[in-house]
Order: C-alpha cells, then sequence, then structure tokens
C-alpha cells in the first residue's frame, strides 16, 4: 500500500461512521419525536388539511410489490381463513381501481408463484380509459417496475423483458380481466363476479367521505358473504367506523409492519397530504381495527 492510500482510507471512513452516525440520529429523531411527541400536533394539522384539500380522482400512484407484508398475509393466513370455507374451485380476487395495473399483476404473480395449481381469476377495474389501457397492454418502462421491495425474482417471475421494456408473463395476464368502472356511482355488483377477496386500497382517501363510504359499501357488494377484504389507504378513522359497522373482523398478522410499510409511500411529513396516515400508536385502544389493512367478513 502506498503512503498516500493511508489517508485517503482515513478520509473515506471518517466520512462512512459520520454518515452512518448522521443517519442514526435522524431515525432517533423520527422515532422518539415525530413518531411520539409530534403526533398530536401532526394529527391536528392533518385534520386541518383533510378538512381544507380537494380530493383528486386522477392521483394515479401505484406501484408493483407495493406490501409485501400483505402479500404473505394473502399466501399465508387469508389463504387459510379461505381454505375453511371451502367457497368452490376457482378463487375469484375483485381489485377495485388498479390504477395501471401493477397491483393486479403483483397478485397474479404471486399467487401463481407460490400455488401453482390453484385455479383463480382477478377482476380489475379503474376509473380511467388510459389506466385500463396501459392494464391491458401489461407492458412497463424499467422506472415502473423498479421500486421499494421489488426484487430480481419477483421481476423474473413476473416479466419477461425485450430491450428496456418489461412484458407482463402472457400466463400472468390471462389470468387478469380489465375493465374501466366508477366504484362510487356505478353497480359494481352487476359488473363484478362474486369474490373471495376484495381489494379496494389506496383509492377510498382520495374521495370525499361521502363518496369514499359509497365506494367503501359498493365495493362490498361484490365480495361472497364469506370473504376477506383488504382495505389500505383511506382515513382510519372512516375506517374503524365502517368495519364495525359491517362487522369485519381484522385480521391480526404483522399490523404495525404492513401499516408502518405503507407509510414509507408518502413523505415523511405525511400530515401535510391528506392521503398520510399518522404512525402506528401502541397507546391507541382499538389499534387493530384501526391499523388493520386486512378483514374477515361472515356474513
Ligand atoms: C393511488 S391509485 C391506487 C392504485 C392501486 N389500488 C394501488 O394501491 O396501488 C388510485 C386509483 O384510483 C382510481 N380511482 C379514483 N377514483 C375512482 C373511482 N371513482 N372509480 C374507480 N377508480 C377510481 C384512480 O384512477 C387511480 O388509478
Amino acid at each position: 500500500m502506498t503512503s498516500a492510500a493511508k489517508p485517503l482510507q482515513k478520509a473515506e471512513l471518517k466520512k462512512r461512521i459520520l454518515g452512518v452516525c448522521k443517519n442514526a440520529l435522524k431515525d432517533l429523531r423520527r422515532v422518539l419525536y415525530f413518531n411520539t411527541l409530534y403526533v398530536p400536533f401532526a394529527k391536528k394539522k392533518h385534520a386541518n388539511i383533510n378538512k381544507l384539500t380537494q380530493r383528486s380522482q386522477k392521483h394515479t400512484y401505484t406501484a408493483f410489490n407495493r406490501s409485501p407484508g400483505q402479500l404473505d398475509a394473502l399466501c399465508g393466513p387469508v389463504m387459510e381463513v379461505l381454505r375453511g370455507l371451502d367457497q368452490g374451485s376457482t378463487l375469484q380476487i375483485n381489485i377495485l381501481a388498479g390504477s395501471i395495473g401493477a397491483e393486479a399483476y403483483t397478485v397474479s404473480s404471486t399467487l401463481a408463484s407460490r400455488f401453482p395449481n390453484l385455479s383463480f381469476h382477478i377482476h380489475c377495474c379503474d376509473l380511467h380509459e388510459e389506466t385500463i389501457a396501459r392494464s391491458k397492454s401489461g407492458r412497463y418502462t424499467k422506472q415502473e417496475v423498479h421500486g421499494l421491495g421489488v426484487t430480481d425474482t419477483f421481476i423474473n417471475k413476473t416479466f419477461n423483458r425485450e430491450n428496456n421494456e418489461y412484458f407482463v408473463k402472457p400466463e400472468l395476464k390471462e389470468k387478469i380481466t380489465f375493465f374501466p368502472a366508477n366504484i362510487v356511482t356505478d353497480d359494481l355488483e352487476a359488473m363484478y363476479p362474486k369474490a373471495d377477496i376484495v381489494l379496494m386500497q389506496n383509492v377510498l382517501f382520495h374521495l370525499d367521505d361521502e363518496q369514499a363510504e359509497q365506494a367503501f359499501e359498493n365495493g362490498l357488494k361484490t365480495a361472497k358473504e364469506s370473504s376477506v377484504v383488504f382495505i389500505d389507504g383511506m382515513s382510519l378513522d372512516m375506517r374503524g367506523k365502517l368495519v364495525e359497522r359491517n362487522k369485519m373482523v381484522p385480521l391480526n398478522y404483522r399490523v404495525k409492519e404492513i401499516h408502518e410499510y405503507a407509510r414509507r409511500h408518502v413523505p415523511d411529513d405525511w400530515w401535510k397530504y391528506y392521503y398520510g396516515m399518522e404512525p402506528y400508536s401502541f397507546l391507541t385502544s382499538n389499534k387493530l381495527n384501526r391499523y388493520s389493512t386486512i378483514f374477515v367478513r361472515r356474513v
């Protein structure tokens, strides 16, 4: 080793240690301050933002593998619950507001990979003709595919690659029917088959309260009497109220982890966005109903 290399290595080491310390301090600040002391103020600010901000149904942000914890739940306890019900030979999954198809293709790929002999079909709607056209094409850019929690294994199982484009494998595509629908005003019960699993995720917080409640009840009508419902991305107060009203039972599975992971798709200063969500709080009395995103329904 040359004598010039030694000071360089030392400087690099110092830079790295400083970097680690800075990140640790940032985490500490987040946990001690933003996730605890600041929360009551942040909740007030968030409530105000909710009152003042106009919702947008044009917000189409989505991601492949958006919630790895939910996918583990789907393949584990959710399948266990449904197996116990013995509902028929083909598992029916209804996705409401699936944007450009990432959610439906993620579910299709995950189920096909984990249960190669499972017969299933997915029906998925969205409001806009463009998002439905994108979904049907099954064709994505590198930027759309790569993201938080998207592994090479998932990519290889889901897509064929040509140049810099990603094409969903035909055997996964054929398991999905995409169609346009308005989940607030359309008669979803007539448009969807009855499902074992319904997903209405990250859409209800883009609707006014009245519309969100209407969409929730409308979506629920597409579920079988015994079924499992995934509902992330909505007002936590409203979720608590609606699941109680509909006698839905929260699935007690990695609730905190799934809630906190969902928050990673929203900026850290969540209180500035109507679609932001408070951090998980152990002090909340109805934690399971408030933070769970998966509910079992038995009518
Ligand atoms: C933020 S994206 C969420 C997509 C996906 N569910 C996910 O979790 O990644 C919200 C989607 O809801 C759709 N949407 C908004 N209002 C709707 C409505 N009234 N009926 C159907 N889809 C709607 C938007 O077009 C958009 O694609």
